[in-house]
């Protein structure tokens, strides 16, 4: 089988560094790209003793294309099939933001147009290539807008239909685009929270993308049991739900 490897972003993230260590254990090489390089080091060294066959750490900041141009540098010459998880996020409170709108732009940049850019970017190379799976980190906060995180929700939302067309236009090429949906994980973005609905664990979102990627699943809930929660959430009508405080 070719080599894969996957060139992960926003690799200081608790689900890219679970999903980080199972890849190498399977095989597959990393190229973690984050703003932390410190902690990417570590995590470098520990996907290397656990079998990837390369573990290289590259700056990128989804708020800065600059940086995109030495990740494409980098992987000119890296042989096999590529891949890529955005892992990249970040969602300030829904009163943080009201309290002050000018953090909109960087949510948005955060979760969907640093990530977009980036793909955009980069996807002649993965077409060119003819292989290579592209998994997009959404989140059920995409699905519908509600009273406590709705413009983290809108940023998400629009990334999901980002990789829809996206999925359209690179499946024909050999290169499979996949929306990831997780439910509510615990990671350092949930920390302190308090108790969240069906809480999964990261290592279990990160082993069901590396499998639905493996399968081409075009869009993965994970855990699973979001699904069903969404598609009722979903159904509610609006003149019913807008009273609702879910
Ligand atoms: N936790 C949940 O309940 C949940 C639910 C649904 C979806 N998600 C999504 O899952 C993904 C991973 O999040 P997580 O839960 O693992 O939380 P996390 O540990 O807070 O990870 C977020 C990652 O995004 C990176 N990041 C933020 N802004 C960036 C930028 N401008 N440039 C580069 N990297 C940037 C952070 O890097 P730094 O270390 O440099 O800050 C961090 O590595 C995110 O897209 C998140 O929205 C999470």
């Amino acid at each position: 089988m070719m080599s894969q490897t996957w060139i992960i972003l926003g690799a200081t993230s608790t689900i890219a560094r679970s999903f980080a260590r199972l890849a190498s254990e399977r095989g597959d090489g990393v190229l973690l790209a984050g703003r932390d390089t410190v902690d990417m080091k570590a995590t470098a060294t520990d996907c290397a003793v656990r079998g990837a066959p390369l573990a290289e750490v590259i700056a990128f900041d989804a708020r800065d294309s600059r940086s995109f141009a030495a990740i494409l540098k980098r992987v000119d010459s890296i042989e096999g099939t590529l891949s890529v998880a955005v892992f990249v996020g970040s969602m300030p409170s829904q009163d943080e933001i009201d309290a002050d709108p000018s953090l909109i732009l960087g949510t948005v940049t955060d979760n969907f147009t640093g990530p977009a850019e980036f793909l955009t970017t980069i996807a002649p190379v993965l077409e060119a290539r003819g292989s290579g799976v592209i998994a997009g980190i959404g989140s059920v906060a995409g699905d519908r807008g509600r009273i406590g995180n709705y413009v983290y929700g809108a940023a998400k939302a629009g990334f999901h239909t980002y990789l829809s067309g996206l999925r359209n236009r690179m499946g024909r090429k050999g290169v499979h685009v996949m929306t990831v949906k997780p439910g509510t994980v615990d990671t350092a973005m949930t920390w302190g929270m308090g108790k969240l609905p069906f809480l999964a664990q990261p290592e279990k979102v990160a082993a069901d993308i590396l499998r639905g990627a493996d399968r081409q699943k075009d869009t993965l809930y994970s855990p699973l049991i979001w699904w069903p929660v969404m598609t009722v959430i979903r159904l509610i009508p609006e003149r019913v739900f807008k009273k609702l405080k879910i």
